[in-house]
């Protein structure tokens, strides 16, 4: 991948100002936790074109495709009210689905964090935080996203798919990445200015696939059936099981009515 790429495509002030490139590495976000430890500044960008252990949600395995994948970890350091957490992998949702529509790439989101196109998936979102008392101190923002893979190249049994399955064609990963980080930036602004909960949740909601659809809700071994209602102001999944509301900060959901 080409740094000056990424940077010649941005129209951000902080994030992806300053670049960490691997030619591999064995996970980003791993990396940005040790930059940080180094005293590296917000808006940090780490990326890498052969990532060899990459970490999914829920302790799962990332596998990525050298040279054809997207994975890269922002650094954050918000400073906010710990709370406001469970936004970080939502507010990410929003400028990827915005940032590959003005590629031509119609997306949408699937709680909490993974990005799909016509049931399949195109990628997912790994944050990390550390807290320190109430306040959200910094935030790491794993992105993995599957941009040239052809469909050989991806897990049969993961139901996944490429921007060049999608649309037949070859992306550059800088410039995709580029104009994610622009759109993160007004979206990070808006939760930075308290305008957050109120605004995000709206964006979030017109990009998800699943609200008032009937779920399959998995969380700490627990499978239940309900309708995803929505998402609360603390970014999470409101499911409705025989019309008791029940508040999840994570899980997974299986959409049963498409
Ligand atoms: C998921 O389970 O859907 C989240 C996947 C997140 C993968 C990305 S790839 C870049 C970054 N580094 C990692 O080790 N994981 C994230």
């Amino acid at each position: 991948m080409f740094t000056n790429l990424i940077q010649a495509n941005l129209t951000t002030n902080v994030l992806g100002r300053e670049i960490e490139y691997y030619t591999w590495t064995k996970s980003t976000n791993e990396d940005a936790w040790g930059l940080i430890e180094d005293g590296a500044n917000e808006g940090t960008l780490v990326i890498t074109d052969n990532q060899t252990a990459g970490k999914g949600r829920a302790g799962r395995r990332w596998v990525s495709v050298p040279g054809k994948s997207l994975t890269t970890s922002l650094i954050l350091k918000p400073e906010l009210d710990s709370r406001l957490a469970g936004w970080f992998p939502l507010l990410t949702g929003i400028a990827i689905v915005d940032a590959l529509k003005e590629l031509g790439l119609n997306t949408k989101l699937k709680w909490p964090n993974d990005v799909m196109v016509h049931g399949k998936k195109l990628g997912g979102i790994l944050c990390e935080s550390r807290i320190h008392g109430s306040i959200l101190e910094w935030v790491v923002i794993g992105i993995g996203l599957n941009i040239n893979e052809q469909e050989n190249e991806l897990p049969v049994d993961l139901n996944a798919t490429s921007f060049f399955m999608e649309s037949s064609s070859s992306n550059q990963r800088e410039l995709v990445l580029a104009k994610i980080l622009n759109n993160l930036e007004l979206h990070y602004n808006t939760l930075k200015e308290n305008r957050g909960p109120k605004t995000l949740l709206k964006f979030w909601t017109e990009r998800c696939n699943h609200v008032n659809k009937t779920v399959k809700f998995e969380a700490d071994n627990d499978i239940q059936e309900g309708i995803f209602v929505g998402i609360n102001n603390d970014g999470a999944a409101i499911i409705n099981c025989n019309g008791k509301e029940t508040i999840y900060n994570s899980g997974d959901i299986h959409i049963i009515e498409l």
